[in-house]
């Protein structure tokens, strides 16, 4: 049985909207008897065993998002591999449980991802590099490992990997003027110059140069935004378009890599990804080109998949604003103060049984423990009555959380948990 309450919530974008709380459940993550589970865990009895702040993973919802998305592709019969991209989340006991899955591979942007990748077990043709900025020390590392995939984004690069590498294969990142995404602040291309990816107008110099050090360009590399759901489907197909005139200028392509940026819903408003309408499209596109299918998704496997759990430390009405304060900030996870990112902020515990939620929520706005003003996680959202000592779980904080956080103000601690079940 899901139980389910409605209010009106403003999003961190400014929009209103009345939402009913229920969108977010599913069978792996609801509320039974007032409390929070997570893969039939009980969250209180793990914040109540365990100290907060602290992330808590579901490991089988990691391995469903995978299957799923092999699934969407094999039924369109596309030849495909998928490379998770680490840059999400890097946690070990995480990372130890995908490479026992044996359904993808790693998509890495430094050398330290890459080395991590082999130190977890990946093999080096499991793997998949495309950096910026590169430097000939990075190159120096990513060179020692003949078997993985690069995918050059300058000149610069291709010149530099020639020179160390010649005879090699290589992808070319490109940057198709398009970018996929629900975030303008995660638009990796577009009309604007980006620093990401080799463009129309320097591309046959950039095959001239591979060429040159007799580097085998086999692969294109395209990855151009965030969060991407079926509503940017008519962008995707676009895209896909402009992919095709990169891709037809190689002599034999192996592969197409389009990067990640598949997205979950992270706002009522956002219908789940259609993936069966994405493989279709990507079907059309290269089903005839004999292209090997590479996607990198980060988000997409393990965004869902976790909760970020923390404690109510102080409720406190300033002015005309209710704020509930918690014991961690913007540095453990920086989504809604650097991109204004919804995290969908709910009770682990729920304070009555049986509330009225049209007339018993507050608005509060909720603030972190780091000195900045910036460090808000939601501004005037509605929440059952919370208390200090409360504790809070925010919905989709599985990718990007921990892997980006710092220890700034000396309050970077916080737990993470794997659930797994044999
Ligand atoms: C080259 C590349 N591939 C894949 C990803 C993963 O993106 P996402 O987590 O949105 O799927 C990123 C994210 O920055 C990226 O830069």
């Amino acid at each position: 049985m899901i139980e389910t309450y409605s209010h009106i919530q403003t999003y961190q974008n400014g929009l209103k909207k009345e939402i009913t709380h229920e969108w977010w459940q599913r069978e792996d993550l609801r509320y039974v008897g007032g409390h929070l589970f997570l893969a039939e865990q009980n969250l209180y009895s793990i914040v109540h065993s365990a100290r907060t702040p602290c992330y808590v993973y579901n490991s089988d919802r990691i391995k469903q998002n995978i299957l799923r998305l092999h699934s969407a592709l094999l039924n369109e019969s596309l030849r495909h591999r998928i490379f998770y991209a680490i840059k999400a989340n890097r946690n070990l006991p995480l990372l130890s449980y995908i490479r026992g899955l044996e359904l993808c591979g790693i998509d890495c942007c430094s050398p330290s991802e890459l080395l991590l990748a082999r130190q977890v077990g990946f093999l080096e043709e499991e793997i998949s590099y495309t950096g910026t900025s590169v430097s000939d020390e990075d190159l120096a590392i990513i060179t020692r490992h003949p078997g993985i995939f690069i995918n050059c984004d300058s000149l610069s690069q291709i010149r530099r990997i020639g020179r160390i590498a010649p005879g090699r294969e290589i992808g070319i990142r490109i940057n198709p003027s398009i970018g996929l995404s629900a975030n303008p602040k995660l638009q990796y291309a577009g009309s604007k110059a980006t620093k990401f990816g080799i463009y129309k107008n320097t591309f046959l110099e950039a095959l001239q140069l591979a060429a040159h050090y007799d580097l085998k360009v086999t692969g294109i590399h395209c990855h151009t935004g965030w969060n991407f759901l079926s509503k940017q489907h008519a962008t995707g197909e676009a895209l896909l378009n402009e992919i095709c005139w990169f891709v037809e200028k190689l002599d034999n392509p192996k592969y197409v890599n389009l990067g990640g940026g598949l997205g979950v819903p992270l706002i009522q408003e956002d219908c789940v990804f259609n993936l069966e309408l994405w493989a279709k499209l990507l079907a059309k596109y290269f089903a005839s080109k004999n292209l090997e299918i590479f996607v990198e998704p980060g988000d997409y496997i393990v965004k869902d998949a976790g909760v970020l759990l923390l404690q109510v430390t102080t409720v406190e009405k300033k002015l005309d604003k209710n704020f509930v304060y918690v014991n961690g900030g913007f540095n453990i996870n920086c989504e809604p103060a650097f991109y204004q990112n919804h995290l969908e902020v709910i009770p682990v515990v729920t304070r009555k049984n049986n509330i009225d939620y049209s007339s018993d929520l507050i608005q509060v706005s909720i603030a972190g423990n780091i000195n900045e003003p910036i460090d808000m996680f939601a501004e005037d959202i509605y929440l059952p009555p919370v208390q200090e000592g409360d504790y809070l779980a925010f919905l989709n904080a599985g990718g990007y959380g921990s892997s980006i956080s710092s220890n700034h103000c000396m309050r970077g601690n916080f737990m993470e948990y794997l659930i797994y079940k044999k």
